[in-house]
């Protein structure tokens, strides 16, 4: 009996690595690929930009600082692997007039060619308190973070189905697979992403198109120095729990899977633990992924479990100890 079971789950599992081929998408060949990058003059953006060039890509760079735009591309022309490469700047704002942006990208089109790769990397986050967050910042990330997005994959997308071949990255967040203290107007930002590029790759697979979401875990950049000056206590003290990575390491990963067509891109074993247990309905790429998903949601929500409860006794005991030091100040 025991036997026969065994022989049927070998048997399954064969037959799922036989049709395995007709999921999987063919890697895309970045050498010559027009690769655009948005957020591409900073942080992880810029490390995506270098890791394309470096594998012999053409990249068009798009920020709102020019300066910022034109020293990130002599960085980046350091790499250069043959004397053909080009690193063009645009200097534009990815989240206010989506004509604006489908110009931009129509005229890095006409200079480098068809976008082979769109990576909507521009993105900003602000933390704080729900009641203390401004109004005007909800909406303001929501504009840069989501229809920063939408809008260069929007002015993009006709011409990569045309050609039947394409990759259109979302850089979300590990705050975009759960939410946590302080991030109440960024976290909805990236869940967002999620959402939107669920229904995108359902509409463009047929046509050769794939779509990754990335959920990188906090990372050294210049935005999140900037972010860490006004992060609340409980926020610095749920982050602490896991390890700032390495903008060039996110990068690499990042580039890896859109160029192997893969829907999800983790980085690190929190970030292996959230994209299993966040998997859901996505689309899965390869047999082995769906398989690892099926055996390991169950666990993985027990130790997630564990990790919430150290969440909330964290933020109770900040509670705790604030109302603690205010009633001393009254007393006094
Ligand atoms: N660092 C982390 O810990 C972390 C973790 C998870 C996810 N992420 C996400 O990863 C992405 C990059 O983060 P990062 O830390 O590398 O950021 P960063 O160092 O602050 O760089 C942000 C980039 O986006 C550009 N940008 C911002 N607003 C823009 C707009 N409205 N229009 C065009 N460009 C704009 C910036 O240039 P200008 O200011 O000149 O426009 C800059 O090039 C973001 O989407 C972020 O949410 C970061
Ligand atoms: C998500 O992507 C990472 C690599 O970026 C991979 O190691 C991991 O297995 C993937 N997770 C799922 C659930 O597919």
């Amino acid at each position: 009996m025991l036997l026969l079971a065994v022989a049927f789950i070998v048997a399954f599992v064969l037959l799922l690595y036989m049709v395995s081929p007709l999921i999987s998408p063919k890697p895309l060949k970045l050498p010559g690929a027009h690769v655009v990058v948005t957020g591409g003059s900073s942080g992880i953006g810029k490390c995506i930009a270098i890791e394309c060039y470096k594998q012999g890509a053409f990249i068009t760079l798009i920020a709102r600082d020019e300066n910022k735009l034109l020293q990130t591309k002599k960085e980046i022309e350091k790499y250069c692997v043959n004397d053909k490469q080009v690193v063009l700047c645009i200097s534009v704002d990815v989240s206010k007039d989506y004509e604006q942006v489908e110009n931009v990208l129509k005229q890095a089109q006409e200079k480098l060619g068809p976008v082979d790769m769109l990576v909507n990397c521009a993105g900003t986050s602000v933390t704080g308190k729900f009641e203390d967050i401004e109004v005007n910042s909800f909406e303001r990330l929501m504009a840069v973070n989501y229809l920063g997005s939408v809008y260069p994959s929007r002015a993009v997308i006709a011409t990569m189905k045309e050609r039947r071949m394409g990759r259109i990255v979302f850089v979300s967040s590990q705050a975009g697979q759960l939410g946590l203290f302080g991030y109440t107007a960024y976290s909805p930002t990236k869940f967002a992403l999620r959402g939107l590029a669920e229904a995108l790759q359902m509409e463009v697979k047929p046509y050769n198109v794939y779509v990754t979401v990335a959920y990188p875990p906090d990372t050294d950049t210049p935005g999140f120095a900037e972010e860490s000056k006004t992060k609340p206590l409980e926020t610095k003290l749920i982050s602490e729990t896991s390890s700032v990575c390495q903008a060039e390491q996110v990068a690499r990963v990042i580039v890896k899977d859109a160029v192997q067509g893969n829907f999800n891109s983790s980085v690190g074993s929190d970030g292996y633990m959230l994209s299993i247990l966040t998997s859901g309905m996505s689309p899965v790429t390869s047999i082995t992924e769906g398989l690892q998903q099926v055996v390991c949601m169950g666990i993985f929500r027990i130790v997630g479990l564990f990790y919430l409860g150290s969440f909330d006794s964290i933020v109770r005991r900040c509670m705790m100890q604030r109302e603690k030091s205010e009633s001393a100040d009254k007393t006094e």
